[in-house]
């Protein structure tokens, strides 16, 4: 869709912030659409955003939808720590709501007999391309009046000055802020600079832990799904709630780093992510109690995989419910519980215990003198000598080689001295 021949009405992913306002009233005089709705979705945003949206809707002449969707977004975040998913060590936040958005959006588009939905999102970063995967599998008209335009904040700022546009900036408008259930995310302003030390301001969830006493929290896992903290049963919102601001007190979850967007261009970002933290620490550790080494390499593998997809936004793709299937598979097991000791912005497993444990403790005793059924320590002589023979007889190969001596007929000879025995 062009701008200028467009009509009907046009369902825009808003926040009340400074690019969602502006698009509200481009994509009415530069595009055309006789009719914006705002949709907002809660994915536990703090209560402050959904007042901004409000009275920004309001002040706008827009009408708003609010969906709650911190339902669906916590299964995902669940799911996610079954998968003990992250990219580049960030615990994906950000990419897990946005397919959980975009549905929602779409949901409420076609319920109203829109012809397009829209979002405020530049062309540099991913969640333009998280947001159009889900809508392009509609048949409505994306629109992206940011990008298409060529946008800069500066010239956005002079718009809603000109136009007299509802922009105060909850968040005090220095950073971009990007807050839900999983994680807070601030970009911008001096941040942009990797050199830059960040002021401890920026971060809201993780307080400075000098002087707290370490804590205990016991984390209780059905099949891979975190279920109880401390032996409480808690709902999936409350659960990952909660952990947010017990761990958040130890400073538990801050992450500064450098990533690798799907574009290829390199970000400054910032996060915090107490709850997420300890979910994927305390889950991690239950697998190392369960799963038998195999599994564990494998899972590695899988689970990198299923970052590298969420983290594109494709958690519908074919392949993830594939993975899915191995990692729920291996994570019928992963019941038990894992106690984690919060201190001074650390999170480490010092407990686990689960029905399943792949574990004897005669057999792996420094106390026992047999291993189990019948092994004795002495049936490891014969291991011994095995390993690392191949490695033994090729450096040898490889040191003779040097030497210039003839490796065809010094075969045995390396053999023999790799095996250290005369005979082989
Ligand atoms: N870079 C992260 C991602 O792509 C998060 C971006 C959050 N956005 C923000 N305005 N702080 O998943």
């Amino acid at each position: 869709m062009t701008p200028e021949t467009a009509s009907g009405t046009v369902a825009l992913a808003f926040s009340g912030g400074l690019d969602t306002t502006v698009c509200v009233s481009l994509l009415k005089e530069e595009y055309g659409y006789d009719e914006v709705v705002g949709v907002t979705v809660d994915v536990g945003q703090p209560d402050y955003e959904f007042e901004e949206a409000e009275e920004t809707a309001e002040a706008l002449g827009v009408e708003q939808y609010v969906v709650d969707a911190k339902e669906d977004f916590a299964d995902l975040c669940l799911k996610a720590v079954k998968a003990n998913a992250d990219y580049q060590g960030y615990p994906l936040g950000t990419a897990l709501a946005r397919p959980v958005i975009a549905k929602a959006i779409l949901e409420v588009a076609e319920q109203e007999g829109c012809s397009a939905v829209a979002h405020g999102c530049t062309g540099k970063g991913n969640d333009q391309l998280r947001f159009e995967s889900v809508w392009r599998d509609s048949e409505l008209d994306v629109i992206a009046p940011v990008r298409e335009l060529g946008l800069t904040r500066e010239w956005e700022n002079e718009y809603a000055q000109e136009k007299g546009l509802p922009v105060e900036g909850g968040d005090g408008g220095r950073y971009s802020i990007d807050t839900n259930l999983w994680s807070r995310s601030i970009e911008g302003s001096e941040l942009e600079d990797p050199s830059t030390i960040p002021e401890d301001d920026i971060y809201k969830w993780t307080e400075n832990p000098s002087g707290k006493e370490a804590e205990l929290v016991e984390i209780t896992f059905e099949q891979g799904e975190a279920v109880a903290v401390d032996g409480d049963d808690l709902g999936k919102v409350e659960l990952i709630e909660q952990l947010n601001s017990q761990a958040g007190a130890h400073g538990i979850g801050r992450t500064d780093m450098m990533e690798d967007r799907m574009l290829g261009l390199k970000v400054r970002e910032n996060y915090e992510h107490p709850a997420a933290t300890v979910l994927l620490t305390a889950h991690e550790a239950l697998e190392g109690l369960v799963l038998t080494q195999e599994e564990r390499a494998f899972k590695a593998q899988v689970d990198q995989e299923w970052s590298q997809k969420a983290y594109e936004g494709l958690v519908d793709a074919p392949l993830v419910s594939a993975l899915e299937a191995f990692v729920d598979d291996t994570n019928e097991r992963v019941t038990g519980t894992v106690t984690v000791k919060l201190e001074g912005g650390h999170c480490r497993p010092v407990s686990r215990e689960s029905e399943y444990a792949v574990y004897s403790e005669s057999a792996a005793s420094f106390d026992e003198e047999d291993v189990t059924g019948g092994i004795t320590q002495q049936d490891a002589t014969g291991v011994a000598k095995y390993h690392g023979f191949q490695s033994r007889l090729a450096n040898r190969i490889l040191e003779d080689a040097k030497k210039g001596e003839a490796v065809a007929d010094g075969g045995s000879e390396a053999t023999d001295s790799a095996n250290g025995e005369s005979e082989d």
